[in-house]
């Protein structure tokens, strides 16, 4: 296939950076305990972006403080319809600052502009939008008879894949439906929250509703741990999500667990193929395949493999690797050193166990953290890339013969967060999606999202729906 070299064409926007940020805590910026700070960098070229304040359980107890006097004083008791006004300002905020906010994403996190561009910042926007349209609705949300209530003050732990979208996905909601928030970002990932925060103080929200905790892993855990918080909302590691929930059994605080996943991206030989290639392709590489419901596991009908090999093999050598600010690049830089390493360490796996390793042809650049798209064929149900969460551009591609073995190889793991099927007869199309076991499955597309529509898991894909009328049961009390 002829590809055509491309002109670098990098985003011009440099947003401001502050040398240092605070926390953001009852509507105003601190300093953290004992000053503590830490760096944030940008991953495709390791230069330091900012310094950020850490949050220590001192500063997680005064948020949490905070949250509690604005939801008895202030956010509880004021009209819907005016809550709603809130949540329309911040909306129009993130849609008139989107292109700032889009580079500030890539910058922070490595991924393509184009993605932050025309995927994390409207979809940001549109949940703030959506759940604004709902604050003052919510007795149409509930049955017939009962009033809608808040829960309290939500301790909300995001991680670094869709930084402001996953922020985005766990304010609106719970602000729409009466309830304040302390929400910690990801250490990786903290400037779009920060932006966010930035926005909320324009937007006058009473000091308190939202407050921002920068910091890692201890600041979330002291942040689950803390007696004032009703509610938690976790989107990250199965692992963590498991420490969260054992921490908080008993406590009768609310809990909702994003976790990850190993979704089953299933093509039946009467699919259309080109499409099909590509719907594997968005499944796979979309943000660098950070994403918990990337289509990882490819299971083909046997007598297409070879061609969809072909196929897939020859579009990957067309994805452009590469300075994530340019307009052009399709795979942008792994998020930090550590992820780099884990997907390394799975994909020697995978060679050692005896899969076949197939790479896009390209120069890594000399710095940051990149990995070009792969797949590996000769895979077996057994093998760690089958099973475990790579959360990076690598595709393994296994096989079935017969609907039945599609479903039961589909299901063949502890995760079901999504799924995705590709065949040209409509009723196949809905028996196999009928039989998967994923909170998600999508028909001849992959990835389509939407506030209205519910997003979650099963099994170790965690539990809890985000979007949609579902996703506000999970801020509402009873
Ligand atoms: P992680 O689960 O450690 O981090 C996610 C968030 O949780 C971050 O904000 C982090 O600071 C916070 N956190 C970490 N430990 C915590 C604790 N004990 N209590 C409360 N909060 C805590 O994920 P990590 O280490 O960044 O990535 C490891 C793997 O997790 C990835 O390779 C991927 O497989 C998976 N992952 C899944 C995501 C998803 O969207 N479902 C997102 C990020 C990672
Ligand atoms: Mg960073």
């Amino acid at each position: 296939m002829t590809t055509f070299e491309y002109a670098p064409a990098p985003e011009s926007v440099r947003p401001q950076i502050r040398e240092r940020y605070g926390l953001f805590i009852d509507g105003a910026w601190t300093a953290a305990h004992a000053d503590r700070t830490f760096t944030t960098i940008d991953p495709a070229t390791e230069n330091r972006l900012a310094e950020v304040a850490y949050a220590s359980p001192e500063d997680v107890d005064r948020a949490v403080r905070a949250a509690r006097k604005a939801y008895d004083k202030y956010w509880r008791k004021i009209k819907p319809a005016d809550r709603a006004k809130y949540l329309y300002r911040i909306a129009r905020a993130i849609t008139e600052r989107s292109r700032e906010l889009a580079v500030l994403e890539t910058l922070d996190g490595g991924k393509p502009i184009k993605e932050s561009r025309d995927f994390d910042i409207p979809a940001s926007a549109a949940h703030f939008f959506y759940h604004a349209g709902w604050a003052d609705k919510l007795e149409w949300a509930v049955r017939a008879g009962r009033t809608p209530e808040p829960i309290g003050v939500c301790g909300q732990i995001v991680p670094w894949n869709f930084p402001l979208l996953m922020a985005a996905w766990k304010i609106a909601p719970a602000l729409a439906c009466g309830n304040t928030v302390v929400l910690k970002p990801a250490e990786t990932t903290p400037l779009t929250a920060l932006a966010l925060a930035q926005i909320v103080q324009e937007a006058d929200l009473p000091p308190g509703v939202v407050n921002v905790l920068t910091g890692d892993g201890a600041t979330g855990a002291a942040l689950v741990a803390h007696a004032g918080v009703d509610k938690l909302a976790f989107t990250g590691s199965t692992e963590v999500g498991k420490t969260i929930a054992r921490t908080i059994a008993g406590s009768g605080k609310r809990l909702t667990l994003e976790l990850g996943g190993k979704a089953a991206h299933i093509v039946f030989a009467d699919a259309p193929l080109d499409q099909a290639v590509e719907g594997v392709v968005n499944g796979i590489y979309f943000n660098q395949g950070h994403v918990c419901c990337a289509g990882s596991r490819l299971l083909v009908e046997e007598r297409v493999h070879d061609e969809i090999v072909a196929r897939l093999t020859e579009r990957i050598a067309t994805l452009r690797l590469g300075d994530p600010l340019d307009k052009n690049t399709d795979i942008g830089a792994i998020n930090s050193r550590a992820q780099l390493e884990k997907i390394e360490e799975l994909v020697r796996s995978g060679i050692a166990e005896g899969a076949t390793l197939v790479q896009a042809p390209c120069t890594l650049p000399g710095r940051g953290f990149f990995f070009p798209a792969s797949l590996f064929v000769n895979v077996h149900q057994s093998h760690r890339i089958a099973r475990e969460e790579i959360f990076g551009p690598v595709l393994s591609v296994l096989t079935f013969r017969t609907p039945d073995e599609a479903v039961e190889k589909a299901n063949n793991t502890p995760y079901g967060l999504s799924a995705g099927v590709w065949t040209d007869k409509g009723s196949k199309n809905m028996w196999v999606a009928q039989r998967l076991r994923a909170g998600v499955v999508w028909c001849n597309t992959y990835n389509q999202f939407d506030p209205s529509s519910p997003f979650g898991g099963y099994r170790e894909s965690g539990f809890g729906r985000e979007g949609g009328v579902h996703g506000l049961y999970e801020y509402m009390a009873g």
